[in-house]
């Protein structure tokens, strides 16, 4: 656990503005600053980030987060290795936990970066003196630069090779990188022998694996890192780091199956290629990709193992669906893979493919239509029986109901029966946003307030506010920052919530607060005001509940503090007329 206050620090120390920007060229847009989202791809800017506030938003997407949240996602680094990241940038150092011994686990991922890219550099220099090696990659079409643009390398033949550039071969950190294997007897020897060598970078840069192809024939083709700390395979993409620009081009991603589909489509001038690792595409693939493009197309090879990967990728993909987002689905001609493809027919044939993908849609419906035979009413029925857990698993209201449309048609149930069998709500567009301020409930306001100045929340009394949904984010807020012996900051308070239910309400608050032009009197202002209203609120409710007691026992039912009451409010009520 790093502790919360050094959390704390860092937030104070670390200039969003400044991190942002280091990344992201940021134009300032009155108070704040403005850029296109790195997180999604657009025109106009809709991304803003907030120097008083430390926090950004992207009205386009919804990204949303402190100094932290961002080299998380930019990045694409945990919680830990986030706060490291910063720590390194601001010279801070992570202060030891209470027991009194380091962090192993950030220290030692530290390690094994170092080791991967050690080994890494290495067989990249073998590759330079192997023409052996040289030739097979020139003989698949591969020029020198696109070579150095993947880092490939090359991992000569022999046991124990890397103890040329590792002096303690027996170092726990070799084992633990995955980079060589220990036998039975303890002895070790390296792992990747003899082949080209694909290192697997992530969206930091650091080397977190490799994938090594033998030269030729042989067993098995390609030799993955196993997982490892650096390494988990369905989170991540083989050349995704690479793929970075052409996917803010080009607003899609091109999944692939291989390594060489990758690295081939990047030499034919399709950039925008990123492969999964021998594994399925998972749905943290799927949302890994979806925060940097809008549409995804998945193009296997035109096999029957193909299609069955490509059915899975639905599979998964269907939950991290949004109805802003696309999923098409290429299917190449049987004796092709995106390698052979595009080494025969050229860039723009490629492009023409991914173009004229398949919808998810179409697929889907083609898939169960092939399983269940639709001239019988058993077939019929057994299609609604395979569409159900797929439509249970999308998010997308829109597409879910095209869904159900075309089910309906080709089972002959009546829509609201498919919807009924499948156990769907039939879809209630949400109500138009209220977004006028004086249409603001009270509560609203308060939440508003208080996250332009957290300090406010200590006034707060909480037994007063109403049901809302914005009671349990006051409480909540007001019990963080009655904890704090000063005022904390926004930034502050949003990585204190960090996972709690509070969050996305709260989220979506702090972005309303960005076009408040107010200063720091006028919230005070406002928050008294709102504030009187509460109390009055509360008076009001007290009211109603004393005269309802007073309904059901009569006056003399009541205590003698409650008819004291009783009667000041009544008479209170009656002075306003
Ligand atoms: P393929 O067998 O389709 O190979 O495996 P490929 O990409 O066409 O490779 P080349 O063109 O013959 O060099 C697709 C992917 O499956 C994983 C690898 O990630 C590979 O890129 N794979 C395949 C393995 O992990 N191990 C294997 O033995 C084979
Ligand atoms: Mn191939």
């Amino acid at each position: 656990m790093i502790p919360e206050s050094f959390i704390q620090d860092l937030l104070a120390r670390v200039d969003i503005v400044d991190l942002i920007d280091s990344y992201v060229p940021l134009k300032k847009a009155g108070a704040n600053y403005a850029a296109c989202c790195p997180f999604h791809s657009e025109k106009t800017p809709s991304f803003t980030v907030s120097p008083s506030k430390q926090f950004y938003h992207c009205f386009g997407c919804g990204a949303h987060g402190t100094a932290i949240g961002f080299a998380m996602e930019y990045q694409g680094l945990g919680f830990v290795d986030a706060v490291k990241e910063l720590a390194g940038r601001a010279g801070m150092t992570i202060p030891e936990d209470d027991r009194g011994h380091a962090h192993r686990e950030p220290g030692q991922t530290r390690n094994l970066t170092e080791v991967m890219a050690r080994a890494a550099h290495y067989y990249k220099e073998q590759l330079k003196r192997s023409p052996k090696a040289i030739d097979y990659l020139k003989q698949r079409g591969l020029t020198g630069e696109i070579a150095a643009k993947f880092g490939i390398g090359y991992a000569p033949d022999g046991w124990q090779n890397l103890e040329t550039v590792f002096p303690d071969y027996n170092a726990s950190e070799l084992l633990a990188a995955g980079l060589v294997i220990e036998n039975e007897s303890g002895r070790r020897y390296d792992r990747f022998r003899d082949r080209v060598m694909f290192p697997i970078v992530n969206q930091k840069g650091d080397i977190i694996a490799f994938g090594g192809r033998v030269i030729g024939q042989g067993e098995p083709k390609y030799l993955n890192s196993p997982e490892t700390p650096l390494f988990e395979k369905g989170r991540e993409l083989f050349g995704l780091p690479q793929a970075r620009q052409a996917l803010r081009e080009t607003d899609i991603a091109v999944v692939v199956e291989g390594y060489m589909d990758v690295v081939a489509l990047a030499q034919h001038g399709v950039g925008n290629a990123v492969a999964t690792l021998g594994t399925a595409t998972t749905a943290i693939h799927v949302q890994k990709l979806l925060r940097q493009v809008d549409r995804i197309v998945f193009c296997f090879d035109g096999d029957n193992a193909g299609r069955k990967a490509a059915w899975r990728a639905l599979e998964n993909a269907l939950e991290a669906l949004a109805d802003n987002k696309s999923i098409g689905f290429v299917f190449l001609p049987e004796e092709d893979d995106p390698d052979s493809f595009v080494r025969n027919q050229g860039k723009e044939a490629f492009e023409r493919r991914v173009k004229e993908a398949m919808p998810l849609s179409d697929f889907l419906l083609r898939e169960l239509a092939l399983r269940c035979d639709l001239t019988s009413s058993e077939g019929k029925a057994k299609l609604i029986y395979e569409a159900k857990p797929l439509l249970l698993k999308l998010p997308t209201p829109l597409l879910r109901l095209q869904l159900v449309k075309r089910l309906a048609e080709a089972s002959g149930f009546a829509q609201a029966e498919v919807e009924r069998l499948c156990d769907l709500k039939s879809y209630i567009p949400p109500a138009p946003p209220k977004a006028k301020r004086n249409a603001l409930s009270l509560t609203r306001r308060l939440l508003q307030l208080i996250l332009q100045t957290p300090e406010l929340a200590r006034q707060l009394s909480v037994d007063l506010l109403p049901e809302s949904p914005e009671r349990s984010a006051l409480i909540r807020l007001h019990q963080l920052v009655a904890a704090s012996p000063e005022g904390p900051s926004y930034a502050n308070l949003r990585e204190r919530l960090r996972g709690a239910p509070e969050e996305p309400l709260i989220e979506k608050i702090a972005a309303e607060t960005l076009g408040l032009p107010l200063d720091a009197e006028e919230v005070e202002a406002e928050f008294r005001d709102a504030l009187d209203k509460l109390e009055l609120g509360g008076q009001k409710r007290a009211f109603a509940e004393l005269q309802a007691k007073a309904h059901r026992l009569g006056v003399a039912g009541l205590t003698q503090e409650e008819k004291q009451e009783y009667l000041r409010a009544l008479a209170a009520s009656g002075n306003k007329g």
